[in-house]
């Protein structure tokens, strides 16, 4: 099926019309490719690699140059789907110039359509400079995993009205300074809809229900291939680590009992050119 490029306008457009969005995120070239051929809208390159490709406890970890190398390899599997590269802790924190700079990197060098950082009003100045530029943001608001230790552990946000009240502040700040969708994380379900309502621009929902604009899982959830913490919103459509397992566990035994390779997996050589070598070997001993 011919597919036209996902843009920031077409998820605007996609929220006029009522039309869900999805996203997912992506690590390396093949998931990548996998979700352009099914059409999903937006492939996020998000920090989460941390934990599930890089083996670390939280995102914290992750640097500019771990971010950059997997979005690099997502921009050459997808073509359509709207790319969003996840800045990380430390990348766009420390000053204006900085954030800028790295956010800039994302386009420049790794093909990303666009950047997503973490963080309220106090992420307005570096947001309305990075848009200033030409980039786009994605706003991420609720649990935001960069600030784990500040939340005192991975917790639904927005429980109490005063919470609450501060999430939708943040929300109406962040689309004033430009932001073109915002995630809303492990948030409850009504305030998910209610920001969602009171914004132009798309809500994408991980934990905060159905009444977001689009939903975003972990593809590393979604697969059942990541085994360390499994949230309450996440669903598992597979479980591709028992499949990977059992395939590794059959070729450990093949390889073992001699039963592979077998000859549907060998090269022949021509009888003739072999009793060449073996006289040639002869002569050479
Ligand atoms: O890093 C990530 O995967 C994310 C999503 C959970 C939205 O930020």
């Amino acid at each position: 099926m011919d597919r036209q490029k996902v843009t920031t306008r077409s998820i605007i457009e996609k929220k006029q019309q009522h039309i869900p969005i999805t996203m997912l995120t992506a690590y390396d070239f093949p998931a990548a490719q996998m979700m352009d051929e099914v059409g999903i809208d937006i492939i996020l390159v998000g920090d989460s690699l941390g934990m599930t490709v890089l083996g670390y406890e939280t995102t914290l970890p992750v640097t500019m140059e771990d971010m950059l190398h997997h979005c690099k390899a997502v921009s050459r599997g997808a073509k359509n789907p709207l790319l969003v590269g996840d800045m990380p802790f430390m990348s766009y924190q420390v000053s204006v110039e900085e954030g800028v700079r790295n956010a800039g990197r994302f386009l420049q060098e790794a093909g990303m359509d666009a950047v997503k950082l973490e963080g309220g009003r106090e992420k307005i100045e570096v947001i309305r400079k990075i848009v200033a530029c030409g980039i786009p943001v994605m706003g991420h608001i609720g649990l935001t995993p960069q600030s784990v230790h500040q939340l005192g552990g991975f917790r639904t946000q927005g429980k109490t009205a005063n919470a609450a009240m501060k999430l939708i502040q943040d929300a109406l700040a962040l689309e004033q300074a430009g932001i073109f969708a915002l995630v809303l994380e492990s948030i409850p379900e009504k305030l998910g809809r209610l920001i969602s309502e009171r914004l132009v621009i798309p809500t994408i929902g991980i934990g905060a229900g159905g009444g977001c604009d689009g939903q975003v899982l972990v593809i590393h959830d979604v697969l059942g291939l990541y085994d360390q913490f499994k949230p309450k919103f996440a669903r598992q459509y597979a479980n591709l680590r028992k499949v990977m397992v059992d395939a590794i566990t059959s070729y450990k035994e093949e390889v073992i009992s001699g039963t592979f390779p077998s000859n549907e997996h060998v090269y022949p050589i021509n009888d003739q050119e072999w009793e060449k070598l073996i006289r040639l070997l002869e002569e050479a001993e």
